[in-house]
């Protein structure tokens, strides 16, 4: 049976340069809302040689996810998932949908797609290095389990918290933040329950990033780029690696964990560079 590797998101940024890092004899499903940048992505993989599929889907909502593993189950076994979709600050809208789309969106990909996923296959979830920025006293840990039973509360808890922050932009970076630090949480909760059944869970939290979404951010996020070892911005092509390495099979002892990729900034701000400066 042939075997189906799907990326949320994978229209464009690290999503779509993890897809060119998978085996080719995977078959690829790139997703994401927008058909157009979709169609771009499937023909720059083609090009490349790999058999590619463009399927729209909008990760905040469960009807679409469910479309979305019925469509790449009809061309296999589905064996990687990359969710790589999301949503961030300095883009149109507001904490509540940033919060849908990243945190809701997970638990979406991750609740439909695993009940269809067989031993040995592999769910990676994209966070961020913002997952780490908050104090833990501000995070609203005890709310993250009703993400699965009353997802309407959840949300509310965390739009709430994230009001406390002051300015339009702070609300919502500290929604993004909330957001991440669940996907955070969330995976390593998914990690010991789909373990069981021998799908593996990762999460992984890119710093900043010259993508599209990287670009948009860098004002903001750009500082903590003087903490990172190398005082740059991520490649997109290092995460796709990145992300392609933690979805392949060959990682199987990597799970329950999440994996920090931002070129120690987060360490540098926290332990070394704030000391040296
Ligand atoms: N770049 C960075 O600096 C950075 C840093 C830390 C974490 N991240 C995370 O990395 C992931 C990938 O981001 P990127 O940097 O590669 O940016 P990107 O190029 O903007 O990729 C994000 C993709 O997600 C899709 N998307 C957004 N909302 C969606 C939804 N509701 N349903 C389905 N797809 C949706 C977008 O396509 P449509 O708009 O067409 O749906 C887009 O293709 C995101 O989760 C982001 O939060 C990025």
């Amino acid at each position: 049976m042939a075997k189906v590797c799907v990326i949320t998101g994978g229209g464009s940024g690290m999503g779509l340069e993890a897809a060119k890092f998978m085996p080719k004899d995977k078959i690829i499903v790139i997703s994401g809302r927008t058909m157009s940048k979709l169609e771009n992505g499937v023909n720059e993989l083609k090009a490349l040689g790999f058999e590619a599929y463009a399927k729209t889907c909008d990760t905040s909502s469960r009807e679409s996810v469910k479309e979305l593993v019925e469509f790449a189950q009809s061309l296999g076994e589905i064996t990687n998932v990359i969710n790589s979709a999301g949503v961030s600050p300095a883009m149109k809208g507001t904490p509540e949908n940033i919060l849908k789309i990243n945190a809701l969106g997970t638990v979406y990909v991750n609740q439909e797609f695993s009940k269809v996923m067989n031993a040995g296959s592999v769910i990676v979830d994209v966070s961020s290095n913002s997952a780490y920025v908050l104090p833990s006293f501000i995070i609203p840990k005890k709310a993250y389990p009703l993400a699965e039973t009353n997802e309407e509360l959840f949300v509310q808890k965390l739009v709430k918290k994230s009001k406390l922050a002051k300015g339009e932009y702070q609300q919502k970076g500290f929604a993004y933040s909330l957001s991440k630090n669940f996907v955070v949480w969330y995976a390593k909760k998914c990690a010991f329950e789909y373990g069981l059944k021998g799908i593996r869970v990762v999460s992984l939290s890119p710093g900043l990033i010259a993508t599209d979404m990287g670009n948009l951010e860098k004002e903001e996020g750009g500082m903590l780029i003087p903490f990172a070892c190398e005082e740059r911005m991520g490649k997109p092509e290092e995460l796709g690696f990145a992300l392609a390495t933690v979805a392949d099979e060959r990682n199987g002892y990597l799970a329950g964990v999440d994996v920090l990729c931002d070129g120690g900034s987060t360490n540098g701000m926290k332990e070394f560079k704030k000391k040296k400066k």
